[in-house]
């Protein structure tokens, strides 16, 4: 966009065609209005556009209407705006209003909260430290990305063998990071180095992060795939179609029970009928030793209007698989596998890949 452009607080609007590589979330001072600029995943596939957003406000209701979403995404979002709060809000009460209401956008991903808190507490040292803890929280969401994607390539080659034909559910690429991905960097890596054997990408009811975000990002890569209903997951790994299912998370508890999407759990057990490895990948930043299990984890209702207007609906946003239904965890750090009574504390960190 041209410089000479007049600073505003409402989106853009229309398809600028965002180029690949684009950030999914960034700070951004155009014409010297500091900013949180994301593309707007509401809009995709059909539209592609960036929205700007110069209030605390905004940067709330974007996460809230999942504008921006994957937990890591909106841990690097929750984190800028609270560097937007330093520079746009001086009263110290309504800036601490400004934190407290990023911190609650939304509850199940603990990269939310981790992320506010992180950057919260050097608002005393001023804006620009605010700004760059934010900034290095955003730059170590990048590097997890890759090391994850090394870690991945690794053990689903060791799991799987060659071309593995790998099913994933929600949307875990760049979108749900900054760029790269959690589960879906890994299919991109595999695809890179010509280890692919295929891709299932099942739809997501209901707000279609599969259908629409995960197939956009397939599609720009040139990545070959199938798309399927959410139910026709657990067929298709009895038929013999999935060789492993690969997800991501938005928080892995203290014994290793995975929070995601819902509809992840249905894939876990179909996997687990048919001995198909079952691979979470998500970085460290998404795992809560604090909560000791699913139960624990305050699971987002998102109510009947994405599922049934007018209609009373169950409509809970993720679900938890309990542990012993995954066969590993991939972080940026280690890969886990979790037997029982064993916890993160039990396994080293090992070093960030690239
Ligand atoms: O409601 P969403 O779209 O924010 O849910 C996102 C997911 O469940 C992803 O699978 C999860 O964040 C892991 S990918 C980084």
């Amino acid at each position: 966009m041209s410089s000479t452009e007049p600073p505003r607080s409402t989106p853009p609007t229309g398809n600028v065609q965002l180029p690949l590589g684009q950030r999914t979330v960034d700070w951004s001072t155009h014409a010297g209005r500091p900013a949180v600029e994301l593309i707007d995943q509401t809009a995709l596939p059909d539209v592609e556009r960036l929205l700007r957003l110069t209030t605390v406000d905004e940067v709330v209701d974007a996460i809230q209407r999942l504008a921006v979403r994957g937990a890591p995404a909106i841990g690097v979002a929750g984190g800028l705006g609270v560097a937007l709060a330093a520079v746009t809000i001086s009263d110290p009460a309504a800036r601490d209003a400004a934190v407290a209401a990023l911190r609650d956008a939304r509850p199940t991903a603990v990269n939310l909260a981790r992320a506010v808190d992180r950057v919260a507490a050097v608002l005393p040292d001023g804006p620009q430290r605010t700004l760059a803890e934010a900034l290095a929280i955003r730059d170590e969401e990048i590097a997890s990305s890759d090391s994850m994607a090394a870690y991945g390539v690794d053990l689903i080659g060791e799991l799987c063998g060659a071309e593995p034909r790998l099913l994933t559910h929600c949307n875990t690429g760049g979108l749900a990071t900054v760029t790269g991905g959690t589960a879906l960097g890994v299919v991109f890596a595999l695809h890179r180095a010509g280890r692919l054997g295929g891709v299932v990408a099942s739809e997501t009811r209901p707000l279609l992060q599969g259908a629409r975000l995960t197939t956009w990002e397939l599609g720009r890569a040139q990545i070959p795939f199938r798309v399927a209903v959410d139910g026709a997951g657990p067929f298709l790994i009895a038929r013999g179609e999935v060789d492993a299912v690969i997800i991501g998370a938005d928080r892995i508890c203290a014994n290793g029970d995975v929070v995601n999407k819902i509809g992840s759990y249905a894939h876990a057990l179909g996997a687990a009928r048919a001995g198909v490895p079952f691979v979470v990948v998500a970085p460290e930043s998404t795992v809560d030793r604090q909560t000791p299990d699913g139960g624990a984890v305050e699971i987002e209702d998102r109510g009947s209007a994405e599922l049934a207007p007018n209609l009373p609906a169950a409509n809970p946003a993720f679900d938890v698989t309990p542990f012993d239904l995954v066969t590993a965890v991939v972080t940026d750090r280690r890969v886990v596998r979790f037997a029982a009574g064993q916890t993160w504390d039990d396994i080293p960190l090992g070093p960030l890949r690239s």
